[in-house]
């Protein structure tokens, strides 16, 4: 059997390119894998290339290519909310099977996305989608299928691990890396995505619903970036054997304990983690996913998470699933009713559509964390006793303190780990520190995970 799979490329920015660079490089084991030429038939692209093979039709017209006859499996990959939607529902609706690397348009879209496909009879993949490079949807919806997933942690944007690693291991300014990051076509178009948490909240939202369930709920998840992140706290937290990273958290919570809800935390923000801990030495570029599940226990996996080459293996990693699928037609044997081939559809989401629980989304204030407090205090006799006891009496259990000297006259930083606490409840005894007279700055605060 050997039947050729056309496909069309819709965008041809830092992934378009990559996916063509890995077809041309690897065609011998594409098709060694998969018993079918692979070739691409047509791109969308608004300007024409002269360096892209005569053979391939180039259209600025992306609707038209996303409906043409003479493609198989549409490839998106322009990015966006608005142009993407419109050319993959298009494609969807003439039968088209899609491939999409784009977290922003599934995590805010893909509930009616995933219906639409389902309901076309067609399949929306989208392991480009989350952490770069590595098979993190294959694993959660398939290697992990028998489980229970009780929670998850990620670093799940490259840039931002890229910045953190550098402003900590070389003390390079933010903006300097930031700027190399987006050279190396690590970053969003729109950076803010990257370093204020969004593109890793879309990940997450993503990730959450197979790993729980439930439907996408992007607009839920709490989301804060990096760009608070001091160097003065990185290394007072490595002083006290943690390492801050950028973290996305998907954690099943069942109401035990007090003022705890129940359902389900989705959260993006900077974390102390200890610093052997291995998601701690997951350094540049690198992504990484914690998976706890039962009875499993705990997995990660790790790999590149942004970047042509990394996305690029996760997009064909899409086709050549699908092209397995489509494989099963043959010439005039083809039966246009079997697209689908439904022996071979894991549901888009892991569960079928009709068991997606309600569970609730916690909010930020129910959601359960340990902190780091750094608090400026005046360099008084019983200054430290004031705010400890603050926190003693909302319950709040003190794990770690450290006082530096003096940094400024009269003034003492005042660093303290706590355990586990309820945030609204931190919340409440920030504002009595605040208030004390002592305290001359508001305190700064990053939450803390032993990941255990
Ligand atoms: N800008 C993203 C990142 C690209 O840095 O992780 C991969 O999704």
């Amino acid at each position: 059997m050997s039947n050729s799979i056309k496909l069309a490329i819709l965008g041809l920015g830092t992934v378009g390119t990559g996916v063509i660079n890995l077809i041309n490089d690897n065609l011998a084991e594409l098709k060694r894998r998969s018993g079918h030429d692979i070739i691409i038939t047509e791109v969308g692209t608004r300007r024409q290339r002269d360096n892209i093979d005569p053979n391939i039709i180039q259209n600025s017209d992306l609707m038209a290519v996303a409906a043409s006859d003479n493609v198989d499996i549409v490839i998106e990959v322009i990015g966006g909310t608005t142009l993407a939607k419109d050319v993959i529902m298009h494609a969807i609706k003439n039968g088209k099977h899609v491939v999409t690397a784009n977290k922003a348009l599934l995590a805010e879209h893909g509930n009616e996305i995933f219906a639409f496909a389902e309901d076309n009879n067609v399949h929306v993949a989208y392991e480009a989608a989350v952490a770069g490079g590595i098979p993190i949807i294959k694993v959660m919806r398939e290697a992990l299928a028998a489980n229970k997933v009780n929670w998850l942690a990620g670093i799940i944007n490259g840039t931002g691990n890229f910045i953190m690693t550098e402003m900590r291991d070389k003390g390079r300014p933010f903006s300097d890396v930031l700027s190399e990051a987006q050279e190396l076509g690590y970053a969003e178009a729109d950076p803010t995505f990257d370093v204020e948490g969004i593109d890793a909240a879309h990940k997450l939202a993503l990730l959450a619903s197979i790993a729980f369930g439930i439907p996408l709920q992007f607009d839920k998840v709490y989301c804060e970036g990096i760009t608070g992140i001091t160097l003065q706290d990185v290394n007072y937290a490595e002083e006290l054997g943690y390492r801050i990273k950028h973290l996305g958290f998907a954690v099943r919570r069942d109401g035990q304990g007090d003022n705890a809800a129940a359902g389900i935390e989705l959260r993006v923000h900077p974390t102390l983690i200890p610093q052997n801990a291995l998601l701690a030495n997951v350094n540049g570029v690198k992504n990484a996913v914690l998976v706890n599940s039962h009875p499993l226990g705990q997995t990660l996996y790790c790999g590149d998470g942004a970047g042509a080459g990394a996305t690029a293996s996760a997009v064909m990693a899409d086709v050549m699933d699908l092209v397995r699928v489509l494989g099963n037609k043959d010439g005039d044997e083809q039966d246009s009713n079997n697209q689908n081939n439904h022996g071979h559809h894991v549901p888009h989401l892991a569960f079928i559509p009709e068991q997606l629980s309600d569970t609730p989304i916690l909010r930020a204030e129910q959601m359960t964390t340990g902190y780091y407090l750094r608090v400026h205090a005046s360099d008084n006799p019983g200054v430290l006793a004031d705010i400890t006891r603050i926190l003693s009496d909302a319950g709040i259990n003190i794990d770690a303190i450290l006082q530096k000297p003096a940094h400024k006259v009269g003034q003492v930083p005042v660093i303290i780990l706590t355990l586990p606490v309820v945030e609204s409840q931190m919340n409440l005894a920030i504002e009595k520190i605040e208030n004390l007279e002592t305290i001359t700055d508001k305190v700064v605060r990053i939450r803390l995970d032993e990941l255990a």
